[in-house]
């Protein structure tokens, strides 16, 4: 444990606006459901005369983060309608499970606000005895500040709006989230706090996202669908993609130090023959902003945990907090090391 400490000691702070350190909200998180959440046997789907599910089965269990991928028009809207109960099957049975309730986020689920209310009012009526004080944290986890709170939310943009529809559901989770492209005008830093909620969150998840990071941190499942097929993966996105071409965990890994090395080599190379691909190059940068943006919210939190465990309370106290420093500081040490690596493999592809 010393010996970690002082390695993270060595690595240099990261600098964080002081109104981020202070923002502080505990996700509610609601009651757990049964085991097996959601069950598809022999279902289809079509409309009219379009079929777009046949004959499709599979088990979603509690726990379990789906992302649902696919090309346009593959189905996955309809998927998520038909587990939302929003849209009748055509043939099939679904069956869910014990104490489930679904909510769905629908692309366009602003429209649903009431325009003319002001959030923090708005979010008062559903505030099942919140104080006005955590309510505007919330706010801020979501990025709104403190003038922002009184704004009518008629008046947001698009992105905003979206964000305040996430906090909202937030605010008051069911236990199976089905959320349609919840990513959707978000900026980066909105899709992190998103994550990081969601993350955090103890019941089910079947969500659409064309944001592959999104998908690698969040999903546990991949659930494919193409040709009128569901295809279950279980994994992570990147899982997926191995599995896909056939590869194994282990060839996963082999495959990855290839693509490493080559690329370290073709670095070195006269830049006429370097092909780097600057949309790659961007995601990149991309996920090397998000990392170093969690690693920052980490060691804060880490420093409000040391600070906290400088008063003592009680035995029991002091042992959860050691036990969530121990956690978060093992968290951080991980997350640099992805930064780390992600950050060497930008610097690579711009030289
Ligand atoms: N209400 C409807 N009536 C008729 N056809 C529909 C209806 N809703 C969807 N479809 C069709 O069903 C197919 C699947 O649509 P769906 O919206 O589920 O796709 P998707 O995978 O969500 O696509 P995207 O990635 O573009 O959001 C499409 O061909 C679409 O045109
Ligand atoms: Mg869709």
């Amino acid at each position: 444990m010393q010996s970690r400490i002082k390695e993270l000691d060595k690595i240099e702070r990261i600098e964080i606006p002081p109104d981020e350190k202070t923002i502080h909200f505990t996700f509610p998180q609601p009651k757990p459901s049964g085991r097996v959440v959601a069950e598809f046997t022999g279902v289809a789907k079509a409309y009219g005369s379009h079929v777009v599910l046949r004959d499709v089965q599979f088990a979603i269990e509690r726990g379990d983060r789906v992302a649902l991928v696919g090309v346009n028009g593959a189905g996955k809207s309809t998927l998520i309608k038909l587990l939302a109960g929003t849209e009748p099957l055509t043939r099939g049975q679904y069956r869910t499970g014990h104490n489930v309730q679904p909510d769905y986020f629908a692309q366009d689920q602003y429209k649903e606000l009431d325009g003319d209310a002001r959030m923090l009012d708005d979010l008062m009526s559903v505030a099942n005895g919140k104080t006005v004080t955590e309510l505007r944290s919330l706010l801020g986890c979501f990025l709104f500040s403190e003038d922002d709170v009184f704004k009518q939310i008629g008046v947001l943009s698009g992105g905003e709006r979206n964000r305040y529809a996430l906090a909202r559901m937030l605010l008051n989770p069911s236990n199976f989230l089905l959320l349609d492209e919840p990513t959707n005008h978000l900026d980066l830093r909105a899709k992190d706090v998103l994550l990081e909620s969601l993350q955090e969150f103890t019941g089910t998840v079947v969500f659409v996202s064309h944001d592959r990071y999104f998908i690698d941190k969040l999903a546990t499942k991949v659930f494919e669908i193409a040709g009128g097929g569901v295809e279950v993966f279980p994994g992570n996105y990147e899982d997926y993609l191995y599995r896909k071409q056939g590869g194994s965990p282990v060839t996963a890994v082999q495959e990855e130090e290839t693509t490493t090395a080559s690329a370290a080599e073709s670095a070195q190379e006269s830049s006429k023959q370097r092909r780097v691909n600057p949309l790659k190059l961007r995601q990149l940068e991309d996920q090397a902003g998000s990392l170093e943006k969690a690693a920052a919210r980490l060691e804060a939190e880490i420093a409000t945990l040391e600070e906290r465990l400088q008063s003592f309370v009680s035995v029991e106290e002091t042992q959860q907090q050691m036990d969530l420093l121990t956690q978060r500081r093992l968290e951080l040490e991980r997350t640099l090391a992805e930064w780390e690596e992600i950050s060497m493999q930008v610097e690579e592809s711009r030289q």
